[in-house]
């Protein structure tokens, strides 16, 4: 197997490709965020709440350990991760599956010539899922062609799931991102009591606030041109109603947006605006004080070539960092993620925002854990037991509270 084998089907518009990836309306290798509809979103966080709330009690975690111990994954790691490869492992061992990894190729048979196809095809007659990242563009989607055709031969069609290809997409990064927003935008608080909520406090002082994602402002600030996550996000944000969509960055054909995906995103969304820094003038305010959400990225430096260097060291990138003064601005409501990692020398996010209660990254993060058990459990059909399992549990647990404390 070789790339120019799969020329005419990467060459596809991506809603042609979307049925390729599934399998009985179930996702079979997830290598684009657009195979991820309304529906089944809503359902993967759904999921993801359930698994989180089971994790936490040792009944539930037995159960959920028990769901895919005859599984096995392998991790094919070829490009440097720390979050996504260690959320990836954490949601296998949840939901009780083994795994192993191949990080370092030149210990591996590719040191020898062997290609990446050869390699991924021999992982998947030893383990039931590859997760996979590289710096090849579109190897995943290659590779889960090749196992669409072993699987059309008979032979094992074992899911790919991308964990970050090349620059193009990082499908489940923008799960967990939608996953994060979702469960900040349901204002739910554990104060929450029959005195008052969250939300309702927050109605008092912004009238017009609702909840969930749709009508939400989502702020894109640092490197919107070159960073993935931005690009997978935006693709999920689509599916929601009248979302506006605010980037915030350097004017440079690097880092802005391009006028082609521009065009595209004015179809999509209500509104897209640009703007070169936090304090450029929205309606007589600084744009950041009406955002819903900011997603901060980092300048992806490592695709710099000597010109672009230069050219940055002209730009004040000072425009584009947090500060104290900044994050007090912003919505007292309103989330910061970033993907991580983020870039200490370069300071996008000083540390000293960590504690603002807007500072959801480390939380979002977390949330990756939840969103790909949850992806992992809808691949092979046990998300229905999760949710069976869960509703028993709970019903359980408020009899039982119900008998003691009535
Ligand atoms: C990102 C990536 O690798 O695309 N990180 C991640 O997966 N959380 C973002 C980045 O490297 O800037």
């Amino acid at each position: 197997m070789a790339f120019h084998e799969y020329e005419s089907m990467l060459d596809r518009p991506t809603n042609l490709k979307i049925s390729d990836f599934s399998y009985n309306e179930r996702l079979l290798h997830v290598i684009l965020s657009a195979q991820f509809d309304q529906k089944m979103l809503n359902k993967l966080i759904r999921t993801a709440d359930r698994i989180r709330a089971l994790a936490k009690s040792k009944e539930g975690s037995q159960f959920l350990n028990s769901l895919l111990s005859h599984k096995r994954a392998l991790l094919y790691f070829t490009q440097p991760s720390t979050r996504t490869f260690l959320s990836f492992a954490a949601a296998c061992q949840t939901l009780g599956m083994a795994i192993q990894s191949v990080q370092d190729v030149s210990l591996s048979s590719e040191a020898k010539g062997e290609t990446a196809f050869d390699s991924v095809r021999m992982f998947s007659s030893y383990y039931d899922m590859v997760i996979m990242r590289s710096v090849t563009p579109n190897l995943a989607e290659c590779c889960a062609y090749m196992m669409n055709e072993l699987g059309r031969d008979s032979r094992r069609n074992t899911p790919i799931i991308n964990a970050g290809a090349g620059a193009d997409e990082h499908p489940t990064q923008a799960l967990l991102d939608i996953y994060t927003i979702e469960r900040a935008m349901s204002f739910f608080s554990p104060k929450d009591s029959s005195q008052g909520t969250l939300y309702e406090q927050l109605r008092g002082q912004y009238p017009d606030l609702s909840k969930g994602l749709d009508g939400k402002t989502i702020g894109f600030c640092g490197d919107i041109r070159r960073g993935r996550t931005v690009r997978s996000l935006i693709t999920l944000l689509a599916k929601y109603k009248d979302v506006k969509l605010y980037f915030i960055t350097a004017n440079h054909e690097m880092l802005a947006l391009s006028n082609d995906m521009k065009d595209r995103l004015l179809k999509q969304f209500a509104e897209v605006r640009e703007f070169e820094s936090f304090e450029d003038d929205l309606d007589g305010e600084p744009v950041i004080n009406s955002l819903d959400c900011l997603y901060m990225t980092r300048i992806q430096k490592e695709h710099n070539s000597n010109n672009l260097d230069e050219d940055f060291g002209q730009i004040d990138f000072s425009k584009y960092k947090l500060t104290r003064d900044r994050v007090a601005a912003m919505r007292e409501y309103a989330v910061i993620l970033h993907p991580f990692p983020r870039d200490s020398d370069f300071g996008e996010i000083p540390t000293e925002i960590d504690n603002d209660k807007r500072a959801h990254y480390f939380r979002q993060a977390r949330n990756g854990m939840w969103a790909r058990a949850a992806l992992i459990s809808h691949i092979f059909d046990v998300d229905g037991s999760v949710a069976d399992f869960y509703d028993a549990y709970t019903l359980d647990k408020k009899d039982y509270n119900e008998s003691v404390l009535g």
